[in-house]
């Protein structure tokens, strides 16, 4: 395979030079959002998700347009399928964690009056702190009289969520605004309304930190719960008067594995696809979002957790299954071999005996084998000359064996019948404990329409 590197952003027109295999350190701004791009957007999203500027360059250089269609397989909260309406492009996304495919089928459709939104969510904040105050509650001053009996998740449920990743107080009022907010269940707003609370739990109400995993930061004993979800509420409001009268192009998110995705989309259907997959790294993302998931409803306990957990591609060890055969799918290939091989000696090596840690080796394989079942069944609903952009950074988390994801993708790509027309590079990140810069990089594709 004959492989091009360039650094990101990327050259202006195809005529200029690709320059070779670059390592410095990104400018920042590559990393952020700017203010323009905050529109919709934050309404929910994962930290460290690719900018939407990064998706707008792909659209550019892939030269997709307003008769395209732009698929993201992983599409998490949304980012590609909402730079892609938000420019006018039809696109779809599958998402398999059910929060974040809510979260992106909310911020992807705006047929709401701002006003009818904005007025319902005045109503429900007055009736929510009314009933707070019935109860001895006042969330304005955050007064709270020591004998109320605080509503509580059931134990199953608590279960399900990461220790002190909310406070008792804040617990209790977020779950008595939901149930203001439920009495409106068969309104237009409703998901906005619910999509508020999700971002407000998140990224104000409860204790969590990301960095990039997600932890237990500094303990809130209560918050202006209310006032928070409002804040959120008015952010959508603005954003939706922006483009309310405009005209843009429907777009469509289905809860479904990107592995199988053949009974979602027509064959021969998609011109180009944007998207980040998951990386072996460790980070399960129903750990990520689970504070809102359950305290909304999304999942009620560790049964039904595991059921959805079944339907992502294995990048963690709490998610593989005795069942899995993912891992047949690259049982040929000897870098992935020879890296769980490396994986499962150093594991010996340095006495690691948990039960985790034994499966380690085995996820490695799992996730390139799922990577693989991916591609061959998505070059089915690829229409031929598709472009193909797909961001994943290199990883050292199983024991510090080097897996450079970029390149491996790239391989499996091309033995299923892709060109792997160049791989650019994203943004570097340091890792402390190799001591190494890990590359994140763009593994850019072309679907030639003959397959293998
Ligand atoms: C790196 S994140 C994508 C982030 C995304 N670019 C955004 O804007 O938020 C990868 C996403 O893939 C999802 N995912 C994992 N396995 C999947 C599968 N088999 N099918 C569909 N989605 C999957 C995860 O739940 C996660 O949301």
């Amino acid at each position: 395979m004959s492989k091009k590197y360039v650094q990101y952003p990327l050259p202006l027109t195809s005529e200029e030079p690709l320059s070779i295999e670059k390592s410095e350190v990104i400018r920042s701004s590559n990393n952020s959002i700017s203010h323009e791009d905050r529109a919709f957007h934050d309404w929910y999203r994962f930290v460290l998700s690719y900018p939407p500027h990064l998706v707008r360059d792909y659209i550019r250089d892939f030269g997709v347009n307003q008769e395209s269609v732009l698929l993201d397989p992983f599409c998490g909260t949304g980012t590609t399928v909402l730079e892609a309406k938000l420019n006018h492009i039809r696109a779809v996304g599958f998402e398999a964690n059910p929060f974040p495919h809510f979260a992106s089928t909310v911020k992807t459709n705006w047929a709401i009056t701002p006003h009818e939104l904005e007025a319902l969510a005045e109503q429900i904040s007055d009736s929510t702190y009314t009933e707070l105050l019935n109860q001895g509650i006042d969330d304005r001053t955050l007064h709270c009289e020591p004998d109320v009996e605080l509503k509580k998740l059931d134990e199953q449920a608590t279960r399900a969520i990461i220790k002190n990743s909310i406070s008792p107080l804040p617990l209790h009022k977020s779950l008595v605004l939901f149930e203001q907010i439920k009495q409106f269940e068969n309104t237009p707003s409703y998901k906005y309304l619910v999509l508020a609370l999700g971002n407000a739990l998140v990224t104000a109400i409860g204790n969590l930190r990301f960095g990039p995993e997600v932890g237990v930061g500094k303990i809130k004993p209560d918050v202006p719960v209310v006032a928070l979800w409002l804040n959120e509420v008015k952010k959508m409001v603005d954003d939706l008067k922006w483009v309310s009268g405009l005209d843009y192009p429907e777009t469509h998110i289905y809860l479904a594995d990107a592995r199988e995705p053949t009974g979602t989309v027509k064959e021969n259907s998609i011109d180009a696809v944007i998207t980040s997959p998951p990386y072996p790294n460790e980070k399960d993302y129903t750990r990520t979002t689970r504070l809102e998931s359950v305290v909304l409803g999304f999942f009620e306990d560790m049964t039904q957790l595991r059921g959805f957990k079944k339907t992502l591609l294995r990048s963690n060890t709490r998610g593989v299954y005795k069942t899995d055969t993912d891992d047949k799918w690259v049982a040929d290939i000897k870098e992935i071999q020879q890296i769980a091989t490396a994986i499962e000696a150093r594991r010996i090596e340095l006495g690691k005996t948990s039960g985790f840690e034994k499966l380690y080796a085995r996820v490695t394989k799992l996730y390139f084998g799922g990577m693989a079942r991916h591609y061959a069944e998505l070059s089915k609903i690829l229409k031929p000359g598709a472009k193909l952009a797909y961001v994943v950074g290199d990883q050292a988390s199983y024991l510090q064996v080097m897996i450079r994801t970029g390149q491996i993708l790239a391989e499996i790509a091309e033995r299923l019948g892709y060109q792997v027309e160049r791989i650019d590079l994203f943004r570097t990140r340091f890792a402390t404990a190799t001591q190494t810069e890990l590359r994140e990089e763009v593994v850019v594709l072309t679907w030639p329409g003959l397959r293998n």
